[in-house]
Order: structure tokens, then sequence, then C-alpha cells
């Protein structure tokens, strides 16, 4: 393959360069894997409304989000697990959000802890957290700005192809995998260097709690976490909350009318449930609910196209998952870099296309 021209092109290196064991855990689906084919299918299903003879010698693409400037309508999404991809991922994916002026989104269990991530990459950094894991405190001390909380987690979707390849954390190094391993060893060489991914943020030790990183490990959530919890946490938490896996107008509305900052659509790419709408298809009617609050969206999002037209249904910003991890496996930082670039240059030359000169004033501009 010569360079690589869409992060269609970055999955294929992905592919080629990880362990089938690693892809197929950042690629799979749950169940029969619809969802995932639906999250696509609803973007492509969009087309946009071009308006002719209209400036667009100039374009701004930069947003307000969360009170703070933002280079772009776009945000690193919380994704545990980025050292399998490479060691270090969850900084090289922190420090390019931060050079395209974008917030990045660390995950409860992610592989460097969470303050590490602070002092190491600096940018707008908000934190993730799963209902298992209580504890914001750390993410306050450590200046994260907003606290995403995921709520489509209540337990571990079933996602076949993990089933498969005896997918498990900590790794098992079964035969297969090590086959596996051993022939990629451009992979192995930088894991057996920087030692097998750990989940230091709710690591045991002083102050740790060995239960919460048991359930972490085996994807055990507490699925008692309900509106009160949630009614705690807001007190509890002094700056932005945003809450991730919201699918409906109704949940929106309780999550607002309980002080939430925004809402985040998405079906977790597609790895929870098969059965579940495409974020973008309940953008409309989140919208309506909430009136000018933040509304995010994410699953299926391959390219500045697919940003332009969430734009176009009420989203204020997208949230980027497996696309930066393609780059990330492909080519480090730089090619988290190279796929941040890639999304601008798309939205950019879709807002010249269809006669847009500020994705503020994407609002209606959907065809049909
Ligand atoms: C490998 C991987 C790990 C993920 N881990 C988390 C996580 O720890 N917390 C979370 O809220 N969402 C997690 N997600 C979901 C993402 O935040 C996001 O919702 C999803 O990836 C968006 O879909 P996309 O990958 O099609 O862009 C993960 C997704 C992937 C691909």
């Amino acid at each position: 393959m010569g360079i690589p021209l869409g992060v269609e092109d970055y999955r294929r290196l992905a592919r080629r360069r990880l362990p089938r064991i690693v892809f197929d855990y950042i690629e799979g689906g749950a169940d029969d894997e619809s969802g995932l084919a639906r999250n696509r299918h609803a973007l492509d299903a969009l087309l946009l409304d071009p308006a002719r003879l209209t400036d667009v010698s100039v374009r701004k693409q930069a947003i307000s989000l969360g009170g703070k400037p933002a280079d772009a309508p776009l945000v690193i999404a919380p994704m545990g697990l980025n050292g399998a991809c490479r060691p270090d991922g969850d900084v090289a994916l922190a420090r390019a959000a931060a050079r395209a002026g974008i917030p990045f989104t660390l995950s409860t269990a992610s592989n460097v802890a969470l303050e590490d991530v602070a002092r190491r990459a600096g940018g707008r950094l908000w934190f993730q957290l799963y209902v298992v894991h209580r504890e914001h405190a750390r993410a306050l001390a450590a200046d994260y700005e907003a606290l995403v909380l995921t709520t489509d987690v209540t337990v571990n979707g079933r996602r076949e192809r993990d089933l498969r390849n005896g997918f498990a954390v900590p790794f098992r190094l079964t035969p297969r995998i090590v086959l596996d391993a051993s022939l990629h060893p451009a992979w192995t060489v930088r894991q057996l260097r920087h030692g097998l991914p750990t989940l230091p943020n709710v690591e045991a030790g002083p102050g740790g709690d060995a239960s919460v990183q048991a359930a972490l490990l085996q994807r055990r959530m507490d699925a008692g976490f309900c509106w009160d919890d949630f009614a705690a946490l807001r007190d509890a938490w002094p700056r932005r909350l945003y809450v991730k896996g919201v699918l409906n107008a109704r949940d929106a509305a309780r999550c607002m009318a309980l002080g939430a900052d925004g809402v985040i659509a998405s079906n977790h790419g597609g790895r929870q449930l098969a059965d579940l709408p495409a974020p973008v298809d309940v953008l409309p009617g989140i919208r309506a609910a909430i009136g000018e609050a933040t509304l995010m969206v994410d699953s299926g999002f391959r390219n500045g196209r697919d940003v332009v037209k969430a734009l176009a249904r009420g989203a204020n910003a997208v949230m980027l998952g497996r696309a930066v991890l393609y780059g990330l496996a492909a080519r480090g930082e730089a090619g988290v870099d190279d796929v941040l670039a890639m999304f601008k240059a798309d939205i950019d030359r879709t807002l010249a296309l269809i006669g847009c000169p500020d994705v503020a004033l994407l609002g209606a501009r959907l065809h049909g």
C-alpha cells in the first residue's frame, strides 16, 4: 500500500500490524455485529444539501465546546486498553489531540495512570468513568476538566470475536496467542520491552481497591447504578459532566434535569448490544429535548463527511473511536496526527463543497 489516503487505509495497515486477537478486540461488535453495520448504513444514507453561489472563501470549523475553544468539532473517545495497540497509547492519543486542538478522553481502563497522562500530554483532558469506579477525586486533583459517565456497560456485551480468540485481561499466553504474536514481531518486541498493559487507575495498592480492579478486569460493572446515584455524582463533581450512551430524548431530558452539562449519543461503537438505533438517527429527537445544551455523538464515524452530517443533524461535536486507534496501531503518534488531519481536511473540503462557511451554520443542511 502507498501513502494512506483515509481511515480505511489505516484500518488495513492496523490489521496487518496487530496480532489478530488485538485487532479483533478493537474491531469487534456485539452479538452478530449488525449494530456495527447499522451505524455505517445510517451515516451513508444521509446526503447533504448544497447551497450554490455562497461565499466559502473562508471556512470555520473551530467551535466552543464545554466553554473552551476547540479547533475542530472533534473529541477523542474514551477507549480502554490503548496500550495493547501501542505501549503508551494513551499518551500518544492525548498528545495528538492536544496538537490538533481538541479534547482527549481517558478511559477508566487506560494503561497509563490518569496523573501521568496529565503530566506528560497536557492539552484538554476529560476522564471517563465506569460506574464500577465511583472514585473521581483523582481526576479532579489532576485537573481533568470534564467527567464522561459511561452508562451503556451495565454488563459486558457479548463479543464473539473475543470469545473465539480467548481474549482476556490480563492476557493469557495460550499457544495460539504466542503464535499470533510471533507473526507480528514489531508489535511483540514493543510490548515485551514495555511490559504487558496494566490498569493503573484502578490498581490495588496503597489507596487502591482490589475489588474494583478485579471487577474492571472482568468488566463486571455496578448494574445497580441508577438515577439517584447519578444525582449524587452530579453533586460530587464540580466541573463539566457528560453522560455517554444516551439513545433517546427521554433519558437525555432526565440527564439535563439532573444537572448534566450535555449528553453523548452513542451505542459504544456497536460493541454492547446489536439491536440499538444508530446514534446519528436519534440526534434530532435529543436535540429537540435538550435545547441548546451540548450534544455529542459517536459510533461509526470514519471521515469528515460523516462529521458534517452529524452536525447538520444537531450534534455539536463527534467523538472518534476506532478511526484514531487504526492510526495509532499503524504508525504510532504520527498516525493519529495524520488521521486527525484527514478529518479536519475532509470537514473543510465538505463545507466548501456544500456552500457552508461555518460549522455553526450547518443546521438543516441535509437533503430531504
Ligand atoms: C477498543 C475500544 C475500547 C473502548 N473502551 C471504552 C471505554 O473504556 N469506555 C467507554 O466509555 N467507551 C469505550 N469504547 C467506546 C468508545 O468510547 C466509542 O463509544 C466508540 O468507539 C465509538 O465508535 P467508533 O469506534 O465506531 O468510532 C471503546 C471502543 C473501542 C473501539
